[in-house]
This record gives C-alpha cells, sequence and structure tokens, in this order.
C-alpha cells in the first residue's frame, strides 16, 4: 500500500488548496489526507487543514479533520507540522443553514472564514480547505457557497498576476463586510503569487460522469480555478465501469472553454479503511 497516493501533486497547486465534491462521502477527506501527505512529501512544513462547516457532529467527537491528521500521521507527516482547525461545529448531519437553525445558532459569515484561512496562510506553507458536501451546499446565511469561499480566497490571496491584496480588503471588495468597524485593513498578505487552487474530488462508480462535468460546469462559470479532478476512492481490482470511467475523466470535453485534468486517485483502503 502505497502511503503517498497522489505523489507530489501539491508542488502543482497553490498554497491554498480548496477541496471540494461531487457529493457528500466522496472521499473528500480521504483526499485532504493525501493532498497533506504529499505536501509534507514536496517540502511544506506548516501544513494547516480548516474545515469551515463541521455538520454532523457534537462537542468532543472526532471531525473531518481529525480524520486528515489520523491518516496524515499515518503515512508519516508528523504531529508538530499539522494544524487542524474548523470554524464552525454544527450538531446535525444536514447543510449548515438548517444545521444551524436546529442548534439554534447564526452561521459565520463567509468573510470569517476567508480570514481565518488567510490568517492560517501566514503562519504556514500550505493550507488546505475541505468544504461540506458539494459544490452549491451553502455554507453562510447568505446563500454563498465553497465555490463563493474558492473565489473570496482566489481575490484574498492575489490570483495569478494579480496584485496580492490584504484578505479583509479583498472581502471587502468582494462586498462580504459591511459594518464600518470592519473597514480597516488588517492582516497584511505579503504574498507573491500566493495563489488558490480548488480540485473536485469525484467517485469512480456510475453517475460520476454527469455529477463531474455539472460540478465542473458550476466551479467554472462561478470563476473558481480548479486545479482538477481527483478520485476519492479507487478500488483495488477496478471493473470495467470504473475503468472506463477513470478514462473518460482523464479526457473530460472541454467545460467553460477549459480542459480539466484528472490529477489522481486515492487507492480504497489508503490509511487501513475497509
Ligand atoms: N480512499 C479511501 N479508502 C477507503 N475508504 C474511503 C476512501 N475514500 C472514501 N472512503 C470511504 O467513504 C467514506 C466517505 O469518505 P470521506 O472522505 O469521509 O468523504 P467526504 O469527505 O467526501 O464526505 C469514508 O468514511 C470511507 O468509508
Ligand atoms: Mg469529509
Amino acid at each position: 500500500m502505497t502511503t503517498n497516493p497522489l505523489g507530489d501533486l501539491v508542488a502543482s497547486l497553490g498554497h491554498a488548496v480548496v477541496v471540494t465534491g461531487t457529493d457528500t462521502d466522496v472521499g473528500k477527506t480521504y483526499a485532504t489526507a493525501a493532498l497533506t501527505v504529499s505536501g509534507w512529501n514536496v517540502g511544506r512544513r506548516r501544513i494547516a487543514v480548516y474545515k469551515p462547516q463541521q455538520t454532523g457532529m457534537r462537542g468532543g467527537e472526532p471531525g473531518d479533520v481529525d480524520d486528515v491528521a489520523r491518516l496524515a500521521r499515518a503515512a508519516g507527516v508528523p504531529s508538530e507540522a499539522l494544524t487542524t482547525a474548523e470554524g464552525q461545529r454544527l450538531t446535525e448531519p444536514m447543510a449548515p443553514p438548517p444545521a444551524a437553525a436546529i442548534d439554534g445558532v447564526e452561521l459565520l459569515p463567509l468573510s470569517e472564514h476567508v480570514m481565518k484561512i488567510v490568517e492560517l496562510q501566514e503562519s504556514h506553507d500550505l493550507v488546505i480547505v475541505e468544504g461540506s458536501g458539494g459544490v452549491l451546499v451553502e455554507l453562510d446565511g447568505d446563500r454563498r457557497t465553497i465555490a463563493d469561499l474558492a473565489v473570496a480566497l482566489q481575490e484574498a490571496c492575489g490570483e495569478p498576476g494579480g496584485a496580492a491584496q490584504t484578505g479583509r480588503a479583498a472581502a471587502e471588495t468582494s462586498g462580504q463586510l459591511s459594518s464600518p468597524e470592519t473597514s480597516e485593513p488588517v492582516n497584511a498578505v505579503e504574498r507573491d503569487g500566493g495563489t488558490v487552487s480548488t480540485v473536485l474530488v469525484a467517485r469512480p462508480d456510475l453517475g460520476t460522469l454527469n455529477h463531474t462535468l455539472l460540478s465542473l460546469e458550476a466551479l467554472l462559470h462561478r470563476g473558481v480555478e480548479v486545479a482538477g479532478v481527483v478520485l476519492g476512492s479507487w478500488p483495488a481490482d477496478p471493473d470495467r465501469l470504473a475503468t472506463s470511467n477513470r478514462e473518460y475523466l482523464a479526457d473530460l470535453p472541454p467545460v467553460a472553454g477549459r480542459r480539466v485534468p484528472l490529477l489522481g486517485a486515492v487507492p480504497r483502503g489508503w490509511g487501513g479503511a475497509a
């Protein structure tokens, strides 16, 4: 069993990587762990994993970031190299808005997540952000999604060729901060080309082609810089369907004028899971 399923992939990604998926349970957490291992293997020594909304968890229960830490440690990433953080934890295993309503709490605004991630970027050389569910799941009380968070981060961290801005200033530019007391720029990000990449995690089985193309359309039409697709759980003994799907995903038709590559696959059972 390989302990670094995505090889040196992180070397070609930005310093912040947003991990989203075609659905829930597609292997985003496993892919996040594999990206962490890839990051360590290409020399990133301070890695942070951030989960904006952790739903379906009570108080001290281990969440996705704890699973990432366990898998990464098992693959040789030292505990000291990894910081894990959650934006908000909600009890019910539902989309954040109804889960927050049941818990009787307000959802954090998207700008808070942007600022937390920018802060993590200042002290780490790789920040991986795992979304909840699929691409268009709402993350805040304003119907913003992980696609909106990715775009806000791209603006906050300076898109390729663009001038780096402060996280807060970028959040203001994108209309996420409105109260007067938040208008003062803080957290200056002095990064040159501190870019943000988004990875879409997909299933290998029936239905994945449609879900993958739909998700890519949604991401690309919203201006998300999609680096490519990762298969979250690739079987040891793939059948004809899985093999054919993988071939198709490796040669996708252009979406929004872009050809999106298949970046790799996490073997099913990696990290000791069934
Ligand atoms: N590479 C993998 N190896 C083994 N099991 C996996 C793998 N990827 C996903 N799974 C299984 O699928 C479940 C969902 O994966 P997870 O990464 O938690 O999905 P997501 O984060 O997209 O909800 C896991 O609990 C595990 O049982
Ligand atoms: Mg997960």
